[in-house]
């Protein structure tokens, strides 16, 4: 059930034989004593246990955010894990001012903490963002600590901080291995970063690099074939539900597993792996170019640190009625392809929408993984995702909706409306997908549309809202995407809904 595991925690080659599940917080605080990382919501709700986790991937290199109470310890093997204790010691080793990482000197000077609990989080999230983020302005900061919550300082003294970082880095480099350069010569990144990049640093042991084998504990090696395999990916819901995760046998981190981390086309078919992340499916430039203006909604899907581990797969396979990229997928057209680990590429594929038997029911026989999602090549579409939750971000959706439209002139050529939240499974909307098909594009069409996708479903009410309110509610969304893509039929929307 252990595993000998070693990677390098800030500049220290750590080397042990633990659980692969363990969260990485547990490990950093009780077994390292490193106790900057701090134990919040437990839930990657607050970002309080953020740490920066380092990858090579071929010849490159990426650091993310990540929080570790939802980070299994197997994940680290090979890899590199910087806590804010390693950014203090890389600052004072760099001989930085005050023995601060600038980082660390913003939110001094902007009195940007009070009781410091939150802290260490928001250091390593900005930090995160210098080194790997796409745009240093003060939008990038705030989306970059989306995840990270303060019960007492208040927001703008921090804001005040990211102002200052942003004056002082706007000039950094684009290109990934001199801006981590330029970062570690300023004292903002210990010299560890730039060396693991290098290569320079541990690497995975040949033998599993070489052989990119299904990963351990993958559902056909269970010693025990009565006793079904634990599978995680990103761990976003499952270190929710085990929040002390007791060791079993049968771990499968399917993060590890290469083959299922690549988004590639396949002749006109888009593959897309299912353990590739959100945060990198909404920046691949292959989804962007197939999904017109899908980056708009990136910001929908929980925060940046959850984005970075939280996987497709694990959006799908967890059969939340109201998960988020399920709902846009399933409009997409997409199948999910089904494979045992042990035997990739013999599987099987399933529409989407047909992968969903009833709650929290799937089409998986047991040993079977979600491998893949292939996205089906089509002409030019529209695309539209909606989603009505109590909080703008960072939370489950109430009723969510996707909208794709293919046009033929002013008419609708071909369309697949999805809707989440309002039964067991999320659901395509035949009937009114099918009522759309060769209407013409006007706010009378998108009103009756509304009120089709009404009367197509049966929700029933929970805590998150009552079966009456869903159905307004997705009556709502569906006009929300008519006055989203066709600007010309807001004017009679409004009018609708108004009335
Ligand atoms: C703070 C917070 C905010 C969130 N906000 C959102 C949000 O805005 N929108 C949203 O939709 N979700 C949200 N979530 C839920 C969660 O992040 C997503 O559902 C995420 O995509 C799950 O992916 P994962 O890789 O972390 O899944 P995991 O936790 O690793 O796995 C989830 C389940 O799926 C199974 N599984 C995972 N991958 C596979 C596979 N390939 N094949 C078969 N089974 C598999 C696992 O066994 C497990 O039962 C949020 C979660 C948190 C903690
Ligand atoms: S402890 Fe709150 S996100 Fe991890
Ligand atoms: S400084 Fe106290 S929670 Fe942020």
């Amino acid at each position: 059930m252990k595993k000998a595991l070693r990677f390098l925690v800030n500049d220290r080659v750590v080397e042990t034989e633990a659980w692969e599940g363990t969260p990485a917080l547990d490990f950093l605080r009780l077994d390292l004593g490193l106790t900057g990382a701090k134990e919040g919501c437990r839930e990657g709700d607050c970002g309080a246990c953020a740490v920066l986790l380092g990858e090579r991937n071929g010849n490159g290199f990426a650091y993310r955010a990540v929080p570790s109470c939802l980070l299994a310890l197997g994940e680290l093997d090979g890899r590199h894990l910087v806590t804010i204790e390693g950014l203090a010691e890389g600052a004072a080793a760099a001989g930085a001012e005050g023995g601060l990482t600038p980082v660390m000197r913003a939110f001094v000077e902007e009195n940007a903490s009070q009781c410091g609990f939150c802290t260490p989080g928001f250091i390593i999230s900005l930090t995160a963002w210098l080194v790997a983020g796409r745009d240093i302005d003060e939008e990038g900061a705030v989306t970059a600590v989306e995840g990270n919550l303060c019960r007492c300082t208040g927001y703008a003294s921090i804001r005040r901080a990211a102002a200052r970082l942003v004056a002082e880095f706007s000039g950094l480099p684009a290109e990934p291995a001199a801006r981590l350069a330029a970062l570690a010569a300023a004292g903002a990144v210990p010299a560890a970063l730039p060396a693991f990049a290098r290569g320079e640093l541990p690497k995975a042991r040949p033998a599993e690099a070489a052989a990119a084998p299904a990963p351990s504990g993958a559902p056909d090696a269970a010693p025990d074939a009565t006793r079904p395999a634990t599978i995680v990916a990103g761990g976003t819901d499952f270190y929710v539900r085990n929040v002390d995760p007791e060791p079993r046998e049968g771990f499968a981190l399917l993060g590890r597993d290469p083959r299922l981390r690549g988004i590639v086309r396949r002749g006109s078919v888009l593959e897309i792996g299912a353990a590739v992340t959100i945060a990198e499916f909404f920046a691949s430039p292959e989804i962007r170019a197939a999904v017109p203006g899908i980056e708009a909604y990136e910001g929908s899907f929980a925060s940046s640190l959850i984005r970075n581990r939280a996987t497709l797969g694990g959006n799908v396979a967890n059969a939340s009625p109201v998960a988020d990229a399920t709902a846009m997928l399933i409009a997409l057209g997409a199948s999910v392809r089904i494979e045992r680990p042990a035997a990739p590429g013999a599987g099987r594929g399933v529409p989407l929408e047909s992968f969903f038997l009833g709650y929290k029911r799937l089409d998986l026989a047991p040993g079977e993984i979600a491998a893949a999602f292939l996205l089906p090549a089509a002409g030019p579409f529209r695309f539209s995702f909606e989603k009505a939750s109590k909080r703008k971000s960072l939370d489950i959706a109430a009723v969510n909706s996707a909208l794709r439209l293919e046009l033929d002139g002013g008419r609708v050529a071909m369309a697949r409306l999805s809707a989440g939240g309002v039964a067991a499974t999320p659901l395509l909307l035949e009937a009114t997908s099918n009522f759309l098909t060769g209407r013409e594009i006007s706010a009378a069409t998108a009103i009756e549309a509304a009120r089709s996708a009404a009367a197509e479903v049966s929700p029933i009410g929970d805590v998150r809202g009552s079966a009456g309110y869903r159905s307004r509610v997705l009556e709502r969304l569906v006009l929300g995407h008519f006055a989203r893509l066709f600007p010309e039929t807001q004017a009679g929307i409004a009018e609708e809904v108004l009335r």
